[in-house]
């Protein structure tokens, strides 16, 4: 499904509307991650000497600064309307939750602080492994936040944070997700550090490799393309954080439950917020951002964390996608499900006023879903008559997680 398209310019298209839409469709969830049907083609290569060689053919490099230099004005246009619909979206400091709130009270006297820690390892000793697995994936996740304030100061469009501190509602945006993203991982790593379920010293290098690794985002400096990715990826980390929570609490966790709702809320206001973004973008320039989505969803949208490595697995993330999907966390029905979902939010049937290239991408994105289900049903065909087969994973002291 190689798609030739390039992005195009057409002439905005200013609305009468630099006023919000606040009927944006909330949605109900359904399940968690990617299954090898809509994983991405294998990563890059990694940067590291001791890095799993992900492919013996060498790719084309990735396209970067797609977006053509005219297209700033958009996003400079756009800056009253993002103050007023998007900066609302960000939770108050004093209003906002933290790591310490959902985590043994440390200003405890010693005595009460290891009731509450023994408390906790009680709660998590029923915890399955193949559910631990997906919780460290998706803790391992959250933890790569500097990559992701990286890849969001490198888009074009005026939407990057210039000085660091920048007064552009595009950067007080980012900073103040950043902020509420880092949250994330800190909270899930002390809970699982607290539970001594896990081998943390895997963890943490899988962390460190992570990081250093980067990823591949397939977005190309395009902030049309990066808020694509963000709608989709922030609604997939939505649905997975929903799901870990039903699990924890089925495993007799209810804290742990708590702690993934919690951040699943999180990830609900950030989809919101980015598919805002991208619901406007359709608005005022309605091809350019057809398109978009359309290279997007040819390119697959590749779960940021596609380049963990712990230094023994060379096929880890795929190995962290099987189990996901087994358990229900996260599956290739979600990723049509999330697509379908976007379709419908962003009205993409109903646009008008593209250009015949905007008509070829809208026809490709709308008819995509029952294509990826089809798929997916012999792709699920296949798996039901391979054998059962066990991998062990690191993070869980080499124990073996059933992958079929
Ligand atoms: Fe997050
Ligand atoms: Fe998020």
């Amino acid at each position: 499904m190689a798609l030739q398209a390039m992005l195009m310019f057409t002439p905005m298209r200013i609305s009468s509307s630099f006023v919000c839409n606040h009927n944006d469709s909330h949605s109900h969830y359904s399940g968690y991650k990617m299954s090898k049907l809509t994983s991405p083609p294998r990563a890059a290569p990694m940067l590291l000497p001791n890095a799993p060689s992900s492919s013996s053919t060498p790719k084309p490099p990735n396209k970067t600064h797609s977006m053509p230099p005219e297209k700033i004005e958009v996003f400079k246009s756009l800056e009253g309307w993002a103050s007023e619909c998007i900066l609302p979206l960000v939770k108050p400091v004093e209003k906002s939750w933290q790591p310490h709130d959902l985590l043994p009270d440390s200003s405890l006297p010693v005595d009460d602080f290891n009731d509450q820690v023994r408390a906790l390892r009680d709660r998590t000793v029923e915890l399955p492994n193949n559910y631990l697995v997906v919780l460290v994936g998706d803790m391992i996740t959250e933890d790569a936040l500097p990559t992701y304030q990286t890849w969001i100061n490198q888009l074009d469009g005026g939407v990057a944070d210039k000085t660091g501190s920048s007064a552009s509602p595009w950067a007080v945006w980012s900073r103040a997700w950043t902020a509420e993203e880092n949250r994330h991982g800190d909270l899930l790593k002390t809970y699982l550090y607290l539970s001594g379920r896990v081998d943390m010293l895997m963890i943490e290098k899988t962390i460190h490799n992570l990081i250093a690794a980067g990823m591949d985002w397939k977005t190309e400096n395009n902030p049309y393309m990066a808020f694509v990715y963000t709608s989709f990826q922030e609604r997939a980390t939505f649905i997975s954080h929903g799901n870990t929570a039903r699990l924890a609490m089925e495993s007799g966790d209810p804290v742990l439950a708590r702690i993934c709702g919690t951040i699943a809320a999180d990830e609900k206001r950030h989809e919101n917020a980015y598919q805002r973004m991208v619901k406007k973008l359709l608005e005022v320039d309605p091809t350019v951002t057809m398109v978009a989505i359309s290279n997007m969803m040819h390119n697959n949208i590749t779960m940021p964390a596609h380049l963990m490595y712990d230094g023994r697995d060379p096929h880890l993330f795929d190995h962290f996608s099987s189990v996901a999907q087994r358990l229900g966390v996260y599956t290739a029905a979600d990723y049509a499900d999330i697509l379908e979902f976007l379709i419908e939010r962003w009205e993409l049937e109903k646009i008008e006023g593209l250009t015949s290239e905007g008509r070829r991408a809208q026809d490709f994105v709308c008819s995509l879903a029952p294509r990826i289900r089809r798929l997916q049903e012999r792709v699920d065909e296949r798996a039901r008559k391979m054998k059962p087969r066990d991998v062990e994973f690191s993070w869980i002291f080499n124990k073996k997680v059933s992958l079929i």
